[in-house]
């Protein structure tokens, strides 16, 4: 083999080289590529889940999620006026008559520097008293129109 010959395979050989060279670099950076769309994909996602959590609406199934106060005419008057000093725990927690809200309310507004409520306090009330009324409790109904059997 002379010099000429040597230095063609020797060519040849450096250019199957540069070729597998540029084709690692350019499976490299296809994976890495790929690698950055399925991160950004998985980011979005997150970040789809977390807005959706953001824009959920707040009352599911008729409960205000954050303070559990009942779903009703009133409500974002009371969460506005009442969950700021004590927790809504105090309202769900409690029943009482109209008459009731209202001198808990005056009460408040007495001793507990609760302010004037203005012409939101008969809306505020009247929500109070519809979701958060005395519960009926004693007996149970009679039983009505039963078919005795005889016993054996
Ligand atoms: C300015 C502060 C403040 C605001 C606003 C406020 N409260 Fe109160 N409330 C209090 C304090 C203080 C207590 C006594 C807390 C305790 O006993 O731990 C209280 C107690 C209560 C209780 C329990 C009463 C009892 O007899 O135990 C209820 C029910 C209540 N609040 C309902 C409401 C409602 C309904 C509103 C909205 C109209 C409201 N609060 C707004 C300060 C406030």
């Amino acid at each position: 083999m002379d010099n000429k010959q040597y230095i063609r395979i020797l060519k040849q050989v450096v250019v199957i080289l540069k070729a597998a060279i540029f084709s690692l670099i350019l499976l490299l950076v296809l994976v890495m590529d790929m690698g950055y769309n399925l991160l950004k994909k998985e980011f979005n996602n997150d970040r789809t889940v977390a807005a959706e959590r953001v824009e959920a609406p707040e009352i599911v199934n008729g409960v205000h999620v954050r303070t559990g106060l009942v779903e009703g005419e009133g409500l974002d008057l009371v969460i506005q006026n009442c969950t700021t000093c004590h927790s809504s725990k105090l309202i769900t927690q409690n029943r009482m008559t109209k008459t009731g809200w209202q001198s808990t309310i005056q009460w408040m507004q007495e001793t507990q520097n609760l302010w004037d409520l203005g012409d939101q306090e008969a809306p505020i009330i009247n929500y109070l008293a519809a979701n958060y009324a005395p519960q009926k409790k004693g007996r149970r109904a009679r039983l009505e129109n039963i078919e005795w059997y005889e016993m054996e």
